[in-house]
């Protein structure tokens, strides 16, 4: 359960503990599942790791590889839905970004790139893009470190996928008496409200 009574309050939770979530690996915000839509219409949801939280600007990121298959979904249609369920607290959040893509040239990708740990980096320098087929599972494999891949190698895959928030939509299961709420932003500014469940 959020503490808040009131949708100010309310409001202010949810952007807390996104941010909490952040810092916190064992905060379940953490591993939010994200939906995108395909060129041809498929939906497509997959769990990432939250990476950023901007409260202020209202923007919430993930890294991901550029030669995967939901860079070209947000590429062709740059709307992500993001999905987030606490079981200790029965809360379930949902986010509605538009996208924009930082890649390797861009400010941002670079800066987070430099932030990124060594051996997370590896992941981005493998050979075979994410989604090819292989003959064994064996196939795939990070870099090894002691290849000295290089401060950069890798980098021009690492794309950092920003989504700025346009509605949220809050769901919370209190035994009999659920609470949902939804806000949405707009250039005339934020507007929240009650919603039934
Ligand atoms: C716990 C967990 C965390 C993950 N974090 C990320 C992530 O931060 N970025 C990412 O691109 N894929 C991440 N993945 C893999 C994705 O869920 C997904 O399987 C993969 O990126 C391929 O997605 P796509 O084919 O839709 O592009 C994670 C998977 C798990 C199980």
């Amino acid at each position: 359960m959020f503490p808040s009574t009131d949708l100010q309050g309310l409001w202010e939770n949810i952007w807390h503990e996104l941010t909490s979530a952040v810092r916190d690996r064992q905060h379940p915000f953490r591993l939010p599942a994200v939906a995108t839509v395909s060129p041809e219409g498929e939906p497509a949801v997959r769990t990432v790791v939250l990476r950023h939280v901007h409260s202020e600007q209202r923007r919430v990121d993930f890294y991901t590889d550029a030669r995967s298959p939901k860079v070209k979904h947000l590429q062709h249609q740059p709307r992500a839905s993001w999905h987030f369920w606490d079981p200790s607290r029965q809360v379930q959040i949902r986010l509605m970004t538009q996208v924009t893509l930082h890649r390797d040239g861009d400010a941002i990708a670079r800066q987070r790139w430099e932030n990124c740990p060594m051996a997370s980096r590896l992941a981005y320098a493998k050979e075979i893009p994410p989604g090819q087929r292989m003959k064994d599972s064996t196939e795939d494999r990070l870099p090894s470190l002691d290849d000295h891949p290089g401060e950069q190698k890798g980098q021009e895959n690492f794309v950092v996928v920003m989504g700025s928030v346009d509605q949220i939509d809050f769901y919370e299961i209190m035994g009999h008496r659920h609470r949902r709420a939804q806000w949405s932003m707009t250039r005339a500014g934020i507007h929240g409200e009650w919603i039934a469940w």
